[in-house]
């Protein structure tokens, strides 16, 4: 008897095991309040809104204290996992050892910082629809607009970096779950999940994105983030 193969399942994981320290506030950046609601329920709310996205994996830090202050979706897509790591990556990393225990290795990751508030379910899903032939995976990114200085010690440019061919890294990553696990398990000093793959030998896939998907980083980026929500929100109506 031949075993027919399923089609892979495409899961979110979420890192928000993170202290913003770039934005200066007690309280953790992703429960910080943007239009009512802390950052991370938007992202929340954008990734569950992918039809595609079959689980959503949440990852704290194992001391969280925030989480349970809020009231959350009642989706039965959503695990939270409190696993969280000093760095990103070892976030990500230590959370697909759990999520390996009960996903098969096949399945596609989409790794989406919990600070990037805005992106867009269209695009999600436009990825989703690019990659899921793919023989690596990719990410989203957008080709830089400007020209690049390097600086010298003195604030002076010492160089100017050609832009061509040069792309800003966003998230989601979409990897497939047993690749990018052995991948960040034997790169863990990477900041992201393709430059793991890539480290492998790999060619991650470019899928080109806008600037709306920023990762809220500074206090002045929350105004720019609730310009962005409340007019995508207007668009809906
Ligand atoms: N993150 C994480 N575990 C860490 C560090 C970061 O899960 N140890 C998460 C953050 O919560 C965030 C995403 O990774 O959603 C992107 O990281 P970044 O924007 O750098 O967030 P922070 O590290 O929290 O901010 P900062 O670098 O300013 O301290
Ligand atoms: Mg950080």
């Amino acid at each position: 008897m031949t075993l027919i193969n399923p089609q892979p399942s495409f899961h979110a994981l979420i890192p928000a095991a993170g202290s913003g320290s770039r934005m200066g506030s007690e309280l953790p950046k992703q429960y910080i309040d943007l239009l009512g609601r802390p950052v991370i329920r938007h992202t929340l709310d954008a990734l569950l809104a992918v039809g595609a996205l079959s689980r959503v994996w949440v990852v704290l830090a194992p001391d969280d204290a925030h989480w349970t202050n809020y009231q959350w979706p009642s989706d039965p897509r959503i695990t939270v996992l409190r696993c969280g790591g000093a760095t990103r990556a070892e976030s990500v990393a230590n959370a697909l050892q759990d999520v390996a225990k009960q996903t098969d290795p096949a399945t596609w990751m989409l790794v989406h910082d919990a600070a990037r508030a805005c992106v867009s379910p269209q695009l999600v899903a436009r990825m989703i629809e690019e990659l899921s032939d793919d023989p690596v995976g990719g990410l989203l990114a957008v080709p830089v607009a400007d020209t690049l200085k390097r600086a010298g010690d003195d604030g002076r440019v010492a160089q100017t970096i050609p832009r061509a061919g040069l792309w800003q890294a966003q998230t989601p990553q979409m990897f497939r779950l047993g690749m990018l696990r052995e991948a960040l398990a034997a790169h863990p000093d990477v900041t992201d999940e393709a430059g793991a793959i890539e480290a492998c030998g790999l060619s991650p896939r470019l899928i080109a994105s806008d600037a709306t998907n920023f990762k809220v980083t500074f206090p002045d980026d929350l105004a720019m983030a609730a310009r962005l929500l409340s007019s995508a929100a207007e668009l809906q109506k």
